[in-house]
């Protein structure tokens, strides 16, 4: 039987790559997203791929997004917290609501979507649980305090998710992106992006997001039950963790 994966953010960007990788590994997904009909009708379209609308910022929203997907495809077995933000200012001119914006997004999300989903895995015995960090929330970047602490903060909780479900047969584990080809990136001023972001990645690029998907779609295998508590790094020698 097919497992059944979820992929939030999945419907755009890198989102949308590892929902087609994990279909194309044969996995029965559902990609969820937040606002963006249009983009979302336009994936199921051509990618085949259900697609489910709530806020994963809101724990209720995901309870019931979930309890939906369920009882359509079945038990959730694979969960890709993926869905993100950016709200970039200097902290000092950042407004409450984008930090707010960007913590509930990036962060809350990882627990609401986590926690509708975990008991099931525990009493089935098998999970796999991946979530997106960011190169920017191993070493920090100007204009993003939130959305670095926001992905920090999604390492600490892998870790920690880690310890309480390696015996119940659930791996958790993480992934830090560099500076990937989205429509996130190209919102970078392009000054910036040429003279302060791609003259510091050695591979000379930026990478692209089958190549984030490639990364979920081995974490998620039965193959990789060793590897838990982890983060995954790709961001074309960028940073070195
Ligand atoms: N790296 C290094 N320097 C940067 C920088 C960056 N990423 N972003 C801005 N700077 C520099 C600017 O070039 C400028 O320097 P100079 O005065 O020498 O030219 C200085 O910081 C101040 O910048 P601004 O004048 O633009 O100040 P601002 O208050 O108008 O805006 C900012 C500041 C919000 C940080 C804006 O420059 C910005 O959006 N920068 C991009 C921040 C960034 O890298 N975001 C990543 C988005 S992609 C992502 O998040 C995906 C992921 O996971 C990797």
């Amino acid at each position: 039987m097919a497992r059944v994966a979820i992929v939030t953010g999945g419907t755009r960007g890198i989102g949308a790559a590892i929902s087609i990788s994990l279909k194309d590994a044969g996995y029965k997904v559902a990609a969820s997203y937040g606002g963006n009909d249009e983009a979302a009708a336009a994936f199921k379209e051509q990618s085949g791929i259900a697609v489910f609308k709530w806020d994963v910022g809101d724990f209720a929203a995901c309870k019931s997004g979930i309890a939906r997907v369920e009882a359509e495809l079945g038990p959730i077995e694979v969960l890709v917290n993926n869905a993100g933000i950016t709200r970039d200012a200097m902290c000092h001119r950042m407004e409450a609501e984008a930090w707010r914006a960007v913590i509930s997004t990036n962060l809350d999300s990882v627990f609401n979507m986590t926690r509708n989903v975990i008991e099931g895995m525990r009493g089935r015995g098998f999970g796999r649980i991946v979530s997106i960090s960011s190169i920017n929330g191993q070493k920090g970047q100007m204009g993003q305090s939130n959305y670095s602490a926001a992905k920090a903060g999604l390492i600490g909780f892998t870790k920690a998710l880690a310890q309480e479900n390696a015996f119940k047969g659930i791996t958790v584990n993480a992934i830090a992106p560099g500076y990937i080809a989205t429509e996130m990136v190209k919102a970078v001023p392009e000054e910036v992006l040429k003279t302060k972001i791609l003259p510091h990645i050695p591979v000379g690029r930026l990478g692209e997001p089958e190549e984030i998907a490639r990364c979920v779609t081995f974490l998620a295998s039965d193959e990789a039950g060793f590897i838990t508590g982890s983060t995954l790094t790709a961001n074309g020698g960028q940073y070195m963790a």
